[in-house]
């Protein structure tokens, strides 16, 4: 009897796994909203949209991830407390519960952890976990709202960050053009936006863009090929790990809504997605795309907008006698 040699058993199955890859496409449809809490989104919707969590009383999460406009404020970098300038630019909060972790370094691990930085951020809404916690405590709606959600005892920022996150899960952008053709709607795209695709797989974009939210997966270099020039001094993603190699790493943004998440880069500096799209070909990949080219790849990214969340804008409760006043200007 002659015995199997084993190569050829691991050759089968590599065989079975390639077909099984070449069957799937490197992007999938963005799931709809599952698995929340939605006592906890209600909540979570409020304090989004209220700006008392800030020192102003008048910057909320939605100033600078306005969800009229692609959960980002379209601006190179966001404008903070006593307007002064962001350091980098906001990302959006659309389908951001999809990302391996939160900032462009990553150093939050999740929407929660992420949720408590801009309430204290000087350069942000400049406020302080205790007084937003004094705030939504003097607000017996807020109070009665709380103890509904999360139980008995006094409000803690811990359950504001969580009521936030779990509101957070449910911005997600199901429904695009794109995955409608993933989902088997041959005419849900143009054959220019197909070859737009075909450039985008064959060209090497999804090896750092890729899955259900076309990114947010890994951290990659900017600048592989040629270096980015820019006068920003964010380094990446050695500001958490401290290696070299991670300088000028970024968390390679989602591309689900770009077409909406204008301008375009941590430093903010691509305005259109013409720009950002011969960029990343130039200094990713080595590759210099033709205008019709790049217009080809735009028109794909833009099926990638799929239907933006809707709710009613939740009315907040008023503020009491002994709530601790904004300070818009100190
Ligand atoms: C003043 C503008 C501003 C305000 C207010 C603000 N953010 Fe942000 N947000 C930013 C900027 C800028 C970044 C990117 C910072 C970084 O990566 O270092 C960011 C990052 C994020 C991220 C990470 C997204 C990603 O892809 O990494 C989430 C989620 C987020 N903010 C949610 C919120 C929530 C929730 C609030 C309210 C509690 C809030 N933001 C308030 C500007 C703002
Ligand atoms: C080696 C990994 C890698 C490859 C390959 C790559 N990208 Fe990127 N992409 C990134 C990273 C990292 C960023 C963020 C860079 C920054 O902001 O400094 C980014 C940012 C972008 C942005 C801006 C998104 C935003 O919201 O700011 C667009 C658009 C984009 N890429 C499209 C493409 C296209 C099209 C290709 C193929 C031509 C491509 N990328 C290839 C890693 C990659």
């Amino acid at each position: 009897m002659k015995l199997v040699p084993n190569p050829l058993v691991v050759f089968v199955g590599g065989l079975l796994f390639t077909a099984a890859v070449q069957a799937a496409e490197p992007i999938q449809p963005v799931r709809p909203v599952q698995d929340v809490n939605l006592a906890q989104v209600e909540l979570g919707k409020k304090l989004y949209f209220d700006p008392r969590l800030s020192r102003s009383g008048f910057i909320s999460c939605n100033s600078c991830h306005n969800l009229s406009m692609g959960g980002t404020d379209n601006l190179k970098t966001s404008i903070g407390h006593n307007w002064q300038q962001g350091p980098i630019n906001a990302p959006t909060v659309l389908n951001s519960s999809l990302n391996v972790a939160q900032f462009w370094d990553g150093r939050a691990r999740d929407l929660k952890e992420q949720a408590g930085g801009p309430i204290e951020n000087p350069k942000e809404m400049a406020f302080s976990h205790t007084l937003t916690v004094d705030v939504l405590r003097s607000i017996p709606e807020y109070a009665i709202e709380f103890r509904q959600v999360f139980g008995a005892g006094e409000i803690t920022i811990d359950e504001v960050t969580e009521a936030i996150a779990e509101f957070e899960k449910t911005l997600v952008t199901p429904n695009g053009r794109f995955d409608r053709w993933l989902l088997g709607e041959e005419k849900a795209i143009t054959a220019d936006e197909k070859a737009g695709y075909e450039l985008f797989k064959t060209s090497g974009c999804v090896a750092c863009h890729n899955g259900e939210a076309v990114g947010g997966t890994s951290f990659q270099k900017m600048g592989v090929v040629e270096p980015y020039q820019t006068s920003n001094p964010a380094e990446g993603r050695i500001a958490v790990t401290g290696k070299d190699a991670d300088r000028f790493s970024f968390k390679v943004p989602t591309l689900r809504n770009v077409e909406l998440t204008y301008p375009y880069f941590h430093d903010g500096e691509a305005a259109t997605l013409t720009d950002a799209v011969d960029l990343m070909g130039r200094l990713q990949l080595g590759r210099t795309y033709t205008p019709e080219e790049n217009a080809q790849i735009v028109a794909f990214l833009k099926t990638l907008t799929g239907d933006q969340p809707r709710f009613e804008l939740p009315v907040l409760p008023p503020s009491r006698d002994d709530t601790p006043p904004p300070r818009p200007f100190d």
